[in-house]
């Protein structure tokens, strides 16, 4: 039987407290324990960058965090990001860019762009570019993720 730790952290702004196995990855902890089935699993090794979250505000690949290493930490994932119905900036200019196809790597696109531009609101076009070569689309619609992260950011400046 494998060994279990309890953890606690705080994902989406609620409290939360469980026992998980030691070798359970963070991406099947928010997906099974939580039912945060927002993010998605794409390669499960630290490739694609569907799984991305934000812990402690610093976007990570959730399939190559263990549970027990978000233990303490606060946590968002693509659920936090709209509130009351209403999307955020990011997942507007999405929706208004076609900046989706399938949208199975739209979760780790958002949160990868949502935390960029928090951090860094002015960041130029290739410095953006170059961030975002992280993560990868199956459908090879990465025009349009592109038009739609520049439109926020860029939306975000005015405000
Ligand atoms: Fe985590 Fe691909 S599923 S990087
Ligand atoms: Fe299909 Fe990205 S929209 S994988």
């Amino acid at each position: 039987m494998s060994e279990t730790l309890e953890i606690s952290l705080t994902v989406n702004g609620r409290e939360q407290r469980r026992s998980v196995p030691v070798r359970m990855t963070f991406a099947d902890f928010l997906r099974h324990e939580l039912g945060l089935t927002g993010t998605h699993l794409g390669c499960e090794h630290g490739v694609c960058g569907a799984c991305t979250v934000l812990i402690d505000g610093r976007s990570a690949r959730s399939c190559l965090t263990l549970a027990v290493q978000a233990d303490g930490c606060n946590v968002s994932t693509v659920e936090a990001l709209s509130t009351d119905g209403k999307l955020n900036p990011l997942q507007q200019a999405f929706q208004d860019h076609h900046g989706l196809q399938c949208g199975f790597c739209t979760p780790g696109f958002l949160m990868l762009a949502v935390n960029v531009l928090e951090r860094q609101p002015d960041i130029g076009d290739d410095e953006l570019l170059d961030v975002l070569s992280s993560n990868l689309c199956r459908c090879t619609g990465y025009q349009n993720i592109i038009k739609a992260v520049r439109a926020a950011r860029d939306e975000m400046r005015k405000t």
